[in-house]
Formats: structure tokens, sequence, C-alpha cells
């Protein structure tokens, strides 16, 4: 049987170059960037290359990068370090309905400790209306947190609009760009973003690594104390082996975007199509425009399916999907993405199935997918 893997929104694969570039620098090098003697120098030089790759792939100056364990990090020192070192100007931060739990989870946190936090609605396609944005600005109004691209639906936020209102205003802009930043070509200074997050495992480099950035001048307070490296932003030795791969990885993404953006839409086309050719019932959650998504995410509600039986059934047949955030330390809980767009009720929480492609698959493969979601279909259907 032929394994057909369609989750890259939960992490790809690492890419044979990465994997080269690691496989030589175990060998080659070992020496604690901090160290002032030939090792430790000949590693320091190899992570500022690093760091100025990173920078260079969103616009940004050298010195705004910091270098952390994942995206999970980067959004919580984003937003704690955020909220902490404004405590004095206001306490309020405002967020989305539809974040990763690594947005969420810190704002409720904050939320406990006294902020006040709101949270915007999303329309039926998943996305905030800048109005929305707008309405909920108030004086003490501190950070606003809204995610580029959401990981279940792979919708689009209106980052550029409300970069521009918040800059007109003084408040900083944090976005989670995990899943933007191996689509979307992204300049923080158009964007007009002050903290932005990625994460290696989602660009074929990995686990383990991931970047904050951080606009030169704004204020945020650390959350580890220690040694002090990345300029006291983010004490503990650096991750260099990681680091190294999630640079290669960037350089093969800067050579690759277009191409890579221009199969993942054809693979979802496809996919769409053979569907539609098999007469399978199925409603898309969010919107198949390219001009709101990105192509690599798909999000399917497949009436009168169970969730749970459905992606098992899959994944016996060789089909690797998700329901959506992959995050929740494997529990299928209804998503929280499909509940702010549809309303708790809506079968959709409980039927719908993520599709996120990367640039291993084919377009054969989508029809073989396309048959054997039709096969479960039927079967699974004449059960009930
Ligand atoms: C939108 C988004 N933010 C944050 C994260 C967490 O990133 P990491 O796994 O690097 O901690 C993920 C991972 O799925 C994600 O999709």
């Amino acid at each position: 049987m032929k394994r057909i893997y369609l989750d890259h929104a939960a992490t790809t694969p690492i890419h044979p170059s990465v994997k080269e570039v690691m496989r030589d620098v175990m060998e080659d090098s070992f020496g604690n960037p901090s160290s002032i003697h030939h090792f430790g120098r000949e590693s320091r030089k190899r992570l500022d290359e690093a760091r100025m790759t990173m920078a260079n792939s969103i616009n940004a100056n050298y010195e705004s990068i910091i270098f952390t364990s994942g995206g999970t990090e980067a959004n919580n020192l984003a937003i704690f370090g955020t909220a902490y070192a404004n405590r004095n100007k206001g306490n309020h931060i405002i967020t989305t309905n539809i974040e990763h739990h690594a947005v969420l989870h810190p704002v409720e946190q904050l939320e406990k400790e006294g902020f006040d936090v709101t949270y915007l609605p999303v329309d039926e396609k998943g996305m905030v209306d800048i109005m929305d944005v707008k309405k909920a600005l108030r004086k003490d109004t501190i950070l606003v947190t809204i995610m580029y691209v959401n990981n279940e639906t792979g919708m689009k936020q209106p980052v550029q609009m409300i970069g521009n209102l918040l800059r007109s205003r003084g408040i900083p802009f944090h976005t989670d760009a995990v899943q933007a930043y191996g689509v979307e070509e992204i300049d923080v200074e158009e964007l007009k973003i002050d903290l932005l997050t990625t994460s290696s495992h989602k660009i074929y480099g990995p686990k383990g690594v991931g970047f904050l950035y951080k606009r030169e001048g704004l204020n945020l307070t650390q959350r580890l104390y220690g040694g002090e490296q990345e300029r006291t932003w983010r004490s503990g030795t650096e991750n260099t082996l990681a680091i190294e791969g999630f640079k290669k990885a960037v350089e093969v993404l800067k050579e690759e975007r277009t191409k890579r953006y221009d199969h993942y839409k054809q693979l979802s086309e496809r996919l769409i199509q053979a569907l539609d050719e098999k007469n399978v019932e199925y409603h898309i959650n969010g919107d198949l425009s390219t001009e709101h998504r990105v192509p690599n995410i798909l999000n399917l509600s497949f009436p009168g399916m169970d969730v749970e039986i459905f992606l098992t059934n899959l994944d016996l047949s060789g089909v690797a999907v998700s329901s959506g955030s992959a995050c929740t330390a494997g529990s299928i809980d209804p998503s929280h993405v499909l509940k702010a767009m549809y309303g708790e009720d809506s079968p959709r929480l409980r039927n719908s199935i993520r599709f996120s492609f990367g640039m291993d698959n084919t377009v054969e493969e989508m029809t073989l997918v396309a048959e054997r979601i039709e096969k479960i279909v039927n079967r699974l259907s004449s059960n009930v």
C-alpha cells in the first residue's frame, strides 16, 4: 500500500539538503558560540551567518532576530514579554478566537494575572474584520496578536491593514507567521509588523528551532535568565546544529517558494476536482480563492462522517491527514477554529479534515486519495 502524507501543516520531513548540512555540522563544528577560542569563534561565525539569512528572509535587521526553540517559545516570548514590559502603560490585549494554542494559552494565562483580553470573532470564511480590530482598540491596549495564516483552514488574515492601523496608533503588533513563512513573501517593514514568529519544522527544517523577529527599539521583558545569549532576550546555549539546518531550509525555500506555491495550488485543485468526479459530498471550511488563503492547506467537511472514525479509516488506507491542530497532544477536541466560524452546534466541528500538502506529493496521489475517501465514505455511510 502506498502511504500518502498530507499533514505538512503538522510537520514537514527534513529536506535532503538540510540533512546534508546538519551531518556536516555534526562532524565539523561543535564549539560554543560564547567561547572566545577558535572553536567558539567558528561556531559564532556560523551563527551570525544564520541570523543574517533569517533577517534577509523577512527584510529585517540582523539585530532583530532572536533564535528560540520554535514557534511556541517565540509566541510566549512575544506575548508575555510585551505584556510585562508595558504593564505601566495599560493592560488590554487583543487577539482572535482562531489563534493557535501557543497564542491562546499565553493570553489566557495573562487574563488570570489581571490583563484584560478581547477575543475578536471571525466570519464564516475564518477571517478577522479590520473594523473589529479598530473598534476593539482602547487607550490602554498594549498588544495586538493576530495570526498571519490559520493552521487549520489556511485562511490569511489582513495583516497589512492591521499593521498600518496599529503603527499609526503606536501599538505593538505581533503575528504568528508559523504557517505563513513557508509560502508567503514576508516583508516586516512593508507589513509594519513589530513581532513575528516562525518555526523551522514547518518549512522542511529540523524540529525545536524557530525565531522571533523583534523590531529594534521595541520593549520586551525576557522570559529566561541565564547566560544572556541572544542579547539577553533568550538565555541558553544556542542550538547551533538545528539553527544551521533551519538556515539551509530557509535558503532552499527562497529558491523554491514560487515553484512550491504553484505545486500546492495544483495539488489542492486536483484533490477538489477528483472528489467532484467521484461525487463525494463535501463543504469547504474557509474560502477556495487563493487571494485569501494559502494553497497548501485545505479543510473539508464531509457530511455524515465522524472525524475520529474517518481519520482512523484514512490512516488504515494509508492516508495521513489530521482533524486540525495536531498540537493538542494527539487528542481530537472539537476545533475552536471551526467553532468560531460556524458556531458550537455545527456538525462541521465533528466531520472536518485538514489536508496539508507538501512538495513531495504528486497530482496522481490526489486521485488516489479521492478514491480512498470515496470508498470510506460509501462504506461508513452504508453502516449508518
Ligand atoms: C500557527 C502555529 N503557531 C505555532 C505553532 C507551534 O510551533 P512549534 O511546533 O514550533 O512550537 C504551530 C504548530 O503547529 C502553528 O501551526
